[in-house]
């Protein structure tokens, strides 16, 4: 199949937070043309079963396919976990979750092979960071936390508020205790209070962003398919943002972390695909 380089890289995610990723796609691969879909109306992943949250990104795929983007990005970390391997099989496009960029960079950075995950109830239930790091190295052990009450924290923009901070002390203070060099911030959201986990985790201990790692592997794929773009990004709406609920709301908060306001989205009914 011919793809066309110059078409846009979906990105999605179950609402907001994936933002996170097409910001650092935004930031490092600046020729590139974006379809975001945030999932708004189905949010949050984090607690759903395997199978509905394959049911959601199969959907998800067919709406993206439909405006044919040239590679598609789950920002999500809880639909990389369940689902990549699934929808991978029905794609003929190249796919990128944010597991495996995240734990690849961890594996090479930890020195004491002590690393820690932490991310949603399904993610960090899913094991497959685990996975992903033993396949790196055998030698690593992997210390993993559910901190739901993150995700909550940051949609209220309480970003350093001290209910924050109690909060992630209470939930880090067993990786501390593990004595971690290294942690996977493996969950859209964290990056948005990473000083705040930077300052209860000390400076010693290597933060892993993965929408960082993630925009940065999508580069590298691209170029390795041949599938960078060429355009000098002219076009008057080069990032589009398509939502299936409630799309005032998702604006707010995109024009909070995006580096511009966000003027356009769209709601769309998910189910229909
Ligand atoms: N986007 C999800 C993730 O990265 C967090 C929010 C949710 O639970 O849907 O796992």
């Amino acid at each position: 199949m011919d793809i066309d380089r110059n078409a846009p890289v979906g990105v999605f995610d179950s609402g907001v937070g994936g933002l996170t990723v097409a910001r650092e796609i935004m930031r490092n691969l600046p020729a590139e043309k974006i379809v975001y879909f945030g999932d708004t109306a189905r949010v949050p992943y984090g607690n759903k079963s395997r199978e509905t949250v394959i049911r959601y990104s199969r959907q998800i795929i067919r709406f993206l396919r439909e405006q044919k983007v040239k590679a598609i990005v789950v920002a999500c970390n809880t639909a990389s976990a369940f689902a990549l391997d699934a929808i991978r099989d029905d794609l003929d496009i190249p796919i990128l979750g944010v597991i495996e960029p995240g734990a690849k960079v961890a594996a090479a950075q930890t020195r004491n092979k002590r690393v820690g995950v932490i991310g949603t109830l399904g993610t960090v239930g899913s094991g497959i960071h685990r996975e992903y790091l033993k396949k790196y190295d055998p030698d690593i052990q992997v210390f993993a936390k559910a901190c739901p009450l993150f995700v909550p924290l940051v949609e209220e923009g309480w970003l350093h508020d001290p209910v924050t901070v109690e909060v992630a002390s209470r939930y880090l203070k067993e990786l501390q205790d593990k004595n971690v060099d290294t942690l996977i911030l493996g969950c859209t959201h964290y990056p948005l209070i990473r000083s705040t986990i930077r300052n209860i985790m000390g400076e010693g201990v290597c933060l892993v962003n993965p929408a960082y790692e993630t925009a940065l592997e999508l580069g590298r794929l691209l170029e390795e398919k041949n599938l960078l773009s060429t355009g000098t990004q002219q076009e008057e709406f080069p990032y589009r943002f398509y939502v299936s609920d409630l799309a005032d709301e998702f604006k707010a908060f995109a024009s909070s972390i995006l580096p511009y306001d966000v003027e356009m989205t769209q709601k769309i009914d998910i189910e229909k695909y």
